[in-house]
């Protein structure tokens, strides 16, 4: 007999897709419990909060992925037949590819590329009265990801892959036409990967052993069997689609650059720990991820409340990163916090919970990480830049949140490497944040 709070109500998905990242935990709150039953999807489903919930959640003998992602996600962010929706033996086979592909000296390889796309993108900046960070930083990673994956990308392609890219993650769980254009994006971006897997496979293209491209179009799944092509661009797309995505959480660590001027001024006294603390609280508190999905395996009881199997759950990212019983003051901005603290892997979770081999931990916090702390160093100590007037809000109704005008830049100029830590943005106009 569960004894979880309920939800009263036909169905609240509307209310969970207008307020996706405080839904879970603002509901918990009301209802005094780390999770409760709703109807979600039009089904009843589990929702769930905090690191002893996550704990539950992430143990894959009480929970499988397979049925757990709705069929318009598997159509524009993750792609149909992926390691998201792989389970055991099945899915440790193929996470094994991508812990693989970003092993560290990979990731040190991409950060080279991208340092380069830094470069050269903020001389051009520098000729342009304002510039939009998001976008030029979209377009920085795609040109980046696809050198370092061999994937190749002739220079008037890179608008349009990485407009497609962007779609994937930005316009996915848009109403309406940005959903239709997120889903249209995967067809064609998948088309062109299948394309080049097959150009792999039959020799067409020569690409070196270890990188992306390669790894994908060889890798062996369990069934000792080489990737159907279409799967294979589907796990292509998930190594260059979220590196892509990593321009969100730049733009997040710029607006915080912004927000928090002290912030600013001791990351330019050069400490790495600093660094790396300021850019975990940047994945802290910023919104992104808001939840996972799965589906219970077997039933079970936990908490007093009975788990059904086929149910859907899911499990609160965003609010758990904020649970004030692991968090003091949980809304405040404080990278602090991480210099003496190593988080636990069910309390701090902006890339999901666990560990990533056996379970569905995302495989690139590294890439993630080392493409932050580059793009903090380079706007803190190489980047001279004002922020003018422009509409700092994030949208806490939009996945992901980003800054209502894409984080403007204007009066760009490059620093010598000799003006090391004496970058500060000139000027602060007053702006909503
Ligand atoms: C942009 C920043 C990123 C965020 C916010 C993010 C977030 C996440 C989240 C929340 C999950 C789901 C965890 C779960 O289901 O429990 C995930 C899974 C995954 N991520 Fe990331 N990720 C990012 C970057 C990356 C990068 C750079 C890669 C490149 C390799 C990557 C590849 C994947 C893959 C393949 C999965 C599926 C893993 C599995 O099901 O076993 N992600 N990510």
């Amino acid at each position: 007999m569960s004894t979880a709070p309920q939800e009263t109500g036909f169905d609240h998905s509307l209310a969970f897709l207008s307020d996706p990242y405080r839904y879970i935990s603002s509901r918990c709150r009301e209802l005094g419990s780390d999770l409760f039953e709703t109807r979600i999807l039009l089904q009843p489903a589990i929702c769930m909060s905090g690191p002893e919930a996550a704990a539950v959640f992430y143990d894959p003998e009480r929970f499988q992925r397979a049925g757990a992602a709705p069929e318009p996600l598997q159509a524009t962010l993750f792609g149909k037949g992926g390691v998201q929706g792989l389970d055991g033996a099945a899915h440790r086979e193929r996470k094994a590819l991508f812990m693989k592909v970003v092993e560290p000296e990979r990731v040190a390889a991409l950060a080279g590329f991208v340092a380069s796309e830094w470069w050269s993108a903020a001389r051009r900046w520098q000729d342009e009265d304002r510039v939009i960070l998001y976008q030029e930083v979209v377009q920085l990673l795609t040109r980046a990801v696809c050198t370092w994956a061999y994937v190749p990308l002739a220079e008037d392609e890179v608008d349009k892959r990485s407009r497609q890219m962007a779609r994937l993650f930005d316009e996915a769980a848009n109403s309406g036409a940005g959903h239709l254009r997120s889903r249209y994006a995967r067809r064609r971006l998948e088309k062109w990967l299948a394309r080049l897997v097959g150009d792999i496979r039959d020799g067409r293209y020569a690409v070196p052993r270890g990188c992306a491209a390669e790894a994908v179009a060889n890798h062996v799944d369990a069934d000792a069997q080489l990737l159907p092509v279409e799967i294979a661009a589907v796990e292509l797309l998930n190594v260059l689609r979220p590196t892509v995505a990593v321009a969100v959480f730049i733009v997040f660590a710029a607006h915080a650059l912004h927000a928090h001027p002290e912030c600013r001024e001791r990351l330019g006294g050069d400490d790495p720990d600093y660094e790396d603390a300021f850019v975990q609280e940047v994945r802290r508190c910023y919104p992104f991820f808001p939840a996972v999905a799965a589906r219970v395996r077997v039933d079970f009881d936990w908490a007093g409340v009975h788990f059904p199997e086929g149910r859907l759950v899911l499990l609160d990212l965003y609010g758990s990163n904020r649970d004030p019983r692991v968090w003091e003051a949980p809304d405040e901005f404080r990278p602090e916090r991480f210099l003496d603290r190593t988080p636990g892997a069910f309390d701090f979770m902006p890339q999901g919970g666990a560990e990533p081999y056996g379970n569905h931990r995302c495989p690139g916090e590294g890439i993630a990480v080392t493409l932050m702390k580059q793009a903090v160093g380079f706007l803190v100590r190489h980047l001279g830049y004002q922020v003018p007037m422009q509409d700092l809000r994030l949208d806490l109704s939009r996945l992901p949140a980003l800054p209502c005008d894409g984080f403007i830049l204007s009066d760009v100029r490059v620093l010598e490497p000799q003006g090391r830590g004496r970058t500060q943005a000139q000027h602060r106009p007053e702006a909503r944040l």
